[in-house]
């Protein structure tokens, strides 16, 4: 305890309490914030600048009806304690007052009408005669007090005391402020590493789907080829009869699907793993739709006849745009149940060609516009088993149309159903 002269002026005092106020603040950046340090520190601190023996730092709860000890040092005993607990029901004057000033200045606890409800109970215990008490306040308002009490003898508390205890209490409330900060800054932090590992691990485990399609799919389509190949020969036996060629048929139609859906399985996991490789060459458009619309015919439909047009030559890779009108026309069977309208428009935007493909169907609702060029989603559950498909045409054309960027898109037609349409840019333009 720093000694203090009775006779020191008003002066002196006040520029050892200043001094004092900086060293704490300057403790507490070297302390590195850690609050029951600083507690500890300010209790010290004003018992020696005030020459008293109990000084202590109270915290309201989280109900505001109960202060919790923090710390409270006696200097005589050298003892520091913690976790008394004073309630508001058994002393509501002296929490309507510290609630309501900022600094509660008792010279004569015992009488005082704010401080003597602890007169039996407390100060006469413990022989304390007088009692200074500050707000300790942070950003969400009030937190607690600090409390200094004087032992054994009157103390009639100076002005500048009493600035400075509650410098000092405003200075608890800044540590406190401080180490709120501090800890929400850490939960982030920690928040963020979190998201980051997770989102790493969802990369990792994206790209091993990807491997395995990629692997799973070749080794799918060894056999296949074996298996139409074979039926292909088996076909062109002489001696087969009228029923065994139906079903060599059914072989060749369902081997023909499978690999239709391995090939999708294929592309995509390509697209996905920056494998896909695109082969731009210039073309006649209207020749590769018209091959698109044979293809996808399925047999014994007829096919879909191109609309009468403009004859065009475009810049982009042929097999691809055969792949996606082939994708549009194939859908506009099996949803709509009928052959489509498929025309080339031009002039819609400069240097571009639209081929759209139109049906009458049942067109797309708008939760489905939504969703139709994502990976694996099929307009409702009852259509998919009515038409099977796995869900991946659409993705897959828009996920090739990005690559050749070319644009794809959706509107409904005139009088109900779907339009589908594929932008792609004019040769020489
Ligand atoms: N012309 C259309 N009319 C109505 N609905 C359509 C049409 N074209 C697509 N859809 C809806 O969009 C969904 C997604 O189409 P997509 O071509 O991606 O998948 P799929 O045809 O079901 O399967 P896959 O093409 O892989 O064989 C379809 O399941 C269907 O519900
Ligand atoms: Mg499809």
């Amino acid at each position: 305890m720093t000694p203090f002269p009775a006779t020191e002026s008003t002066e002196s005092r006040l520029r050892r309490f200043n001094a004092e106020l900086d060293r704490l603040m300057t403790a507490s950046r070297d302390q590195d914030g850690h609050l029951p340090d600083l507690m500890e520190a300010a209790t010290r601190s004003m018992t020696g600048m005030l020459g008293i023996r109990r000084a202590s730092v109270w915290l309201l709860d989280e109900t505001q009806k109960e202060l919790i000890c923090q710390c409270l040092f006696d200097a005589e005993t050298g003892q520091i304690d913690s976790g008394m607990t004073l309630s508001a029901g058994d002393f509501p004057s002296y929490f309507q007052a510290f609630q309501t000033a900022r600094v509660v200045s008792a010279d004569d606890a015992i009488e005082d009408p704010r401080t003597r409800e602890f007169a039996d109970t407390y100060l006469r215990v413990l022989d304390i005669r007088s009692m200074l008490d500050a707000q300790i306040r942070d950003f969400r308002g009030l937190r607690g007090v600090v409390c200094c009490e004087e032992v054994g003898q009157l103390r009639p508390w100076r002005e500048e005391e009493r600035a400075f205890v509650a410098s000092v209490a405003e200075y608890v409330g800044l540590a406190m402020e401080l180490a709120g900060r501090r800890a929400l800054a850490e939960t982030l932090q920690d928040t963020n590493a979190r998201l980051t590992q997770a989102l790493q691990d969802a990369e990792a485990a994206n790209i091993a789907k990807t491997h395995f399609l990629a692997n799973a799919s070749h080794e799918l389509r060894t056999p296949l080829n074996g298996i139409l190949g074979g039926a292909a020969i088996l076909k062109l036996a002489p001696e087969l009869s009228g029923d065994s060629r139906n079903w060599v048929e059914v072989i060749e139609r369902s081997g023909r699907g499978l690999l239709q859906v391995v090939n999708s399985i294929l592309d995509m996991s390509a697209l996905e793993g920056g494998n896909f490789v695109l082969s731009p060459q210039i073309f006649n458009l209207n020749d590769a739709v018209a091959e698109a619309c044979e293809l996808a015919t399925p047999s014994g439909e007829t096919a879909p006849a191109l609309m009468a047009g403009p004859s065009i030559d475009v810049l982009a890779d042929r097999r691809r745009v055969v792949q996606v009108v082939s994708s549009f026309i194939d859908n506009a069977f099996k949803f709509a149940g009928h052959a489509p309208d498929v025309r080339i428009v031009e002039g819609l935007s400069a240097g571009q060609v639209r081929v759209e493909v139109c049906d009458h169907g049942p067109g797309l609702s708008d939760d489905q516009v939504d969703h139709v060029f994502g990976q694996f989603s099929q307009g409702d559950e009852s259509s998919r088993r009515r038409h099977g498909g796995i869900g991946l045409g659409l993705a897959l054309s828009r996920a090739i149309a990005d690559a050749m960027q070319a644009r794809i898109g959706y509107q409904p037609a005139e009088g109900g159903g779907a339009v589908f349409w594929l932008e792609i840019a004019e040769a020489g333009e």
